[in-house]
């Protein structure tokens, strides 16, 4: 079989491919195409291979598990499901102690809006420019991109202000508002960092007027940036966070965390999910979170982000078409002064290393946390390699 052109055929229209690759399996930091070319991933497959690909942890309790039970309706109980739960809650902050589980990332996000409008009795949202939320109508609401929107309108009622700006935070949050919605760092438009003035003025704003605050840790969460959750750089309390890509290990799952006075608005029946918490999502789960404690990822993310950063300044020094370095934990921006298109192109067919783009000129670097030093050199020298040609 052709899988490129079966894939084109049939599944065509929303993608955008790099090259004619097929990749067929994953170990590690590294993904094999059909030809047995290996690439370094340092895009963790959009970010969600935290524990590189296949961590035989998560592969045995999945397959465990699909011997065992792998459906379970939430008007059943389950064992997996409620230790998954435990598991999780007891690394979310204190004040978030009940969760939803869902499947997708988008999926927490619609979840989390429907939340806080039952919450609040409110119908709008305030979210920030350049941030992504997910492609769900709900969560489409909220994204900013005026490309992802466009050909869909119209959506939930959202005021998109400039990010870092507390001041418009303040022109927008009103009367109408169920929540505030926004990134600690905003991964798909160029690792934008929050700044905790903006972000504890999202906080305050929203507890005086009556509006809740969602943390989106789709991108940030399971020590992306170096802590478990990016709210705690700065010591933030949002009233919900949501969660996915890292949360599964590699396997679909999706979830939100709520505080108790929300709890306390649900009825039974006020939302739900057919797939959400199955019990191999769980079981996949919790051997993710047993992971990312037992081998000391959160901090090696801390650790390894600083070094890959210093590394990357080091071997692009004097490079005209880097206009800068940033990032927090493993999760890294190089920005360019060109368009990185060409760049990521290269880095894969040439050079044997896959990266992301964040907008039309930054380079994102997600690389599993279990990524050892010798993988991050031979990664950083690949970029090297890859920009200063195309300069050349
Ligand atoms: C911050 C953020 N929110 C939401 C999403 C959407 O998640 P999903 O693609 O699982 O729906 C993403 C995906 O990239 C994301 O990075």
């Amino acid at each position: 079989m052709n899988y490129a052109e079966v894939e084109e055929r049939i599944l065509g229209g929303t993608t955008a491919r790099r090259g004619d690759v097929v990749i067929t399996r994953g170990e590690g930091c590294w993904v094999y195409d059909a030809t047995g070319k290996k690439y370094l991933d340092l895009g963790s497959a959009q970010g969600v291979a935290m524990l590189g690909h296949c961590h035989p942890r998560v592969t045995a309790a999945i397959a465990e598990q699909a011997e065992t039970l792998t459906l379970c309706p939430n008007y059943l109980y389950n064992d997996k499901r409620a230790e998954f739960a435990q598991a999780l809650v007891d690394v979310l902050p204190e004040h978030l102690p009940h969760v939803f589980l869902a499947n997708s990332g988008a999926e927490a996000v619609d979840g989390a809006l429907k939340f806080a409008r039952l919450f609040t009795k409110r119908p709008a949202f305030v979210a920030a420019t350049k941030g992504f939320h997910g492609r769900t109508l709900g969560a489409l609401s909220v994204t900013w991109e005026p490309k992802y929107r466009e050909g869909f309108l119209p959506l939930l009622e959202a005021t998109h202000v400039q990010f870092n700006d507390a001041a418009a935070l303040d022109k927008a949050i009103g009367d109408p508002t169920a929540a505030v919605i926004l990134e600690v760092v905003q991964g798909e438009s160029g690792v934008n960092v929050g700044t905790p003035d903006f972000l504890h003025a999202a906080q305050r704003l929203c507890r005086e007027r009556g509006a809740l605050l969602i943390v989106d840790e789709i991108q940030t969460g399971f020590g992306r940036t170096g802590t478990w959750f990016a709210i705690e750089h700065t010591g933030l309390e949002p009233d919900l966070i949501c969660m996915a890509k890292g949360l599964g290990g590699g396997f679909p799952m999706g979830a939100f965390a709520y505080t108790r006075a929300i709890r306390e608005v649900l009825t039974p029946g006020a939302h739900g999910s057919t797939f959400g918490g199955s019990p191999i999502a769980c079981a996949a789960g919790l051997a993710a979170l047993e992971a990312y404690r037992d081998e000391g990822l959160i901090r090696r993310s801390a650790t390894l982000g600083a070094q890959m950063r210093n590394t990357l300044r080091g071997a692009l020094e004097g490079v005209t078409a880097v206009r800068d370095i940033r990032g927090l934990g493993l999760m890294i921006a190089v920005e360019l002064r060109t368009k990185v298109a060409p760049v990521l192109k290269s880095l894969m067919l040439t050079h044997g290393v896959i990266s992301l783009p964040a907008g039309p000129t930054v380079l994102r670097l997600l690389p599993p946390l279990v990524i050892s030093e010798s993988e991050i050199d031979f990664g950083v020298q690949a970029i090297a390699r890859a920009i200063k040609e195309l300069e050349a």
